[in-house]
């Protein structure tokens, strides 16, 4: 344990332990050279001027505990102190030719041994203090923001699991468990994935619309060692790959740039999910929408319910679920309706026909994406997957004339029926007190769940 124990004990043992905890996390490097013409940036924390030598710096910052390093401003006689040392940050140790570098020789505190110095992440410990890392207590301010938090790294998984879609993409994905190995407090966040993608160029409102982006939702969780989790992460929705006419093509979306036909629909976002072996639902982050010609797809919701889809025509735009049910039944026989978001408690109805989008699956069906329209379905000599929903119960794109799909998710996003509608976002839950999500929170396609272990 690098951090000792000290809580529960007198002041003056408090004092004492302070003392001896601060005394043996100081490295005992052999003395360090300056390194002229570099610099670390985005770290200074004060700056001292009037600094005719680089001593004064030096003393300076043997003066503060938080100090890691300095930079040297020999044109300006001016001392810089940083919080990080460029082992912790390599990105931000840059040129400059006024300044020189220096590391702390003696007295360093290890980052994150003491409050003052809390870390970003386990994993920049590891960084900063190569094979001096151990294992242990750790002071982080990523947790809660603002306050450092003494938590648990384990430095061979940095104290932090992300379970991603391994490689896979379109429908089909695979359910992952995750086991605790330690009975305590985790913060666990799980994002949606974003819809598909839109792009033509020719008709009205030509141009490339995007698909809604997934939600954000997080909470802490106290689990039992042993604890088995079901973790579903929810893949991005296809992008449309009809062309103009109905012509066959090879190509992938992206290959095909701005020619894909105007009024095809994409694929809505799959949701992330996190549940017992029992299907106690903890978290579940919904995804984007599907984007349609001219409109762009919902992002995933912060709130429990699906959103409506959104489009030229509001009388052809259909609910979101609510309270952990699909889309609203969509069951318009004109061209075509998308397929609707799937919820935890079940998947929305049957779709009238193979150019309509497939309703994306629920638990029961295993979270599998809708299919796409038959032109829309890379059955067309078109690219596979075409604009299937996500896996994660995201809903299909209907081919040419028709709607997009809603985002999977608690409750499942809304489709609409005929073309320019642009599918509705997944809504998303969370088990507990005190959890907080961003709609739309996630800036990157395929869904992550992150697994933080923390002793608070
Ligand atoms: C968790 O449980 C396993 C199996 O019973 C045990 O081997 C392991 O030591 C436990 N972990 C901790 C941190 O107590
Ligand atoms: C698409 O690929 C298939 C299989 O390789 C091929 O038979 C077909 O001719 C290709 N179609 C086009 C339009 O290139
Ligand atoms: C979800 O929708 C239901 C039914 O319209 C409503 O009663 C409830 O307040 C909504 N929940 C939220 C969080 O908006």
């Amino acid at each position: 344990m690098v951090v000792q124990e000290f809580f529960h004990l007198p002041v003056f043992l408090f004092l004492l332990a302070l003392l001896h905890s601060v005394s043996t996390q100081y490295n005992s490097d052999t003395r360090e050279v300056s390194i002229f013409g570099m610099m670390l940036q985005n770290h200074i924390f004060k700056t001292i001027t009037g600094a005719a030598l680089s001593d004064v710096c030096l003393l300076e910052c043997y003066r503060d505990v938080r100090c890691q390093s300095f930079n040297y401003v020999f044109t300006q006689d001016k001392c810089e102190l940083s919080d990080r040392t460029k082992e912790a940050r390599p990105e931000d140790f840059v040129p400059n030719s006024e300044r020189y570098y220096f590391r702390r020789d003696m007295k360093r505190a290890h980052l994150g041994a003491i409050p003052e110095l809390p870390a970003d992440s386990c994993k920049e410990i590891k960084s900063s203090e190569g094979g001096q890392a151990v294992s242990g207590k750790y002071w982080l301010n990523f947790i809660k923001p603002d306050t450092p938090v003494l938590a648990h790294c384990d430095m061979k998984t940095e104290g932090t699991f992300d379970l991603k879609t391994n490689g896979r993409s379109g429908r089909f994905g695979i359910k992952q468990t995750f086991t605790v190995t330690r009975t305590t407090c985790y913060l666990i966040r799980a994002w949606g994935a974003r819809g598909g993608t839109h792009s033509y160029n020719y008709g009205d409102s030509r141009g490339t619309y995007y698909g809604g982006k997934g939600a954000l939702k997080e909470n802490n969780f106290f689990l039992n060692n042993g604890t088995v989790l079901n973790i579903v992460v929810g893949q991005r929705g296809g992008d449309s790959v009809e062309v103009v006419g109905g012509q066959s093509t090879n190509k992938t979306a992206a290959q095909l740039g701005v020619s894909v036909e105007d009024n095809a629909g994409t694929g809505g976002g799959g949701g992330s999910f996190v549940y017992t072996e029992d299907n106690v639902l903890l978290l579940a982050a919904g995804g984007g929408g599907g984007a349609s010609g001219g409109y762009n797809g919902v992002d995933g919701q912060v709130g429990s319910n699906g959103t409506r889809s959104v489009g030229k025509a509001s009388s052809q735009a259909r609910n979101g679920g609510t309270d952990g049910q699909p889309g609203e039944c969509n069951s318009e026989g004109a061209s075509y309706h998308g397929g609707v978001g799937a919820g935890w408690l079940g998947q929305g109805c049957t779709r009238l026909g193979t150019s309509h989008g497939e309703r994306g699956g629920s638990l029961a069906q295993g979270w599998i994406g809708g299919r796409a329209g038959g032109m829309n379905s890379g059955n067309n000599g078109g690219p596979a997957p075409g604009a299937v929903g996500g896996f994660g119960g995201g809903g299909g794109g209907s081919e040419d004339n028709g709607a997009s799909g809603g985002g999977g998710g608690y409750s499942g996003g809304g489709s609409g029926t005929h073309s320019n509608q642009a599918g509705g976002g997944g809504g998303s839950f969370c088990s507990g007190q005190s959890c907080s999500g961003l709609t739309g929170g996630n800036s990157n396609d395929d869904g992550l769940v992150q697994i933080i272990e923390f002793l608070g």
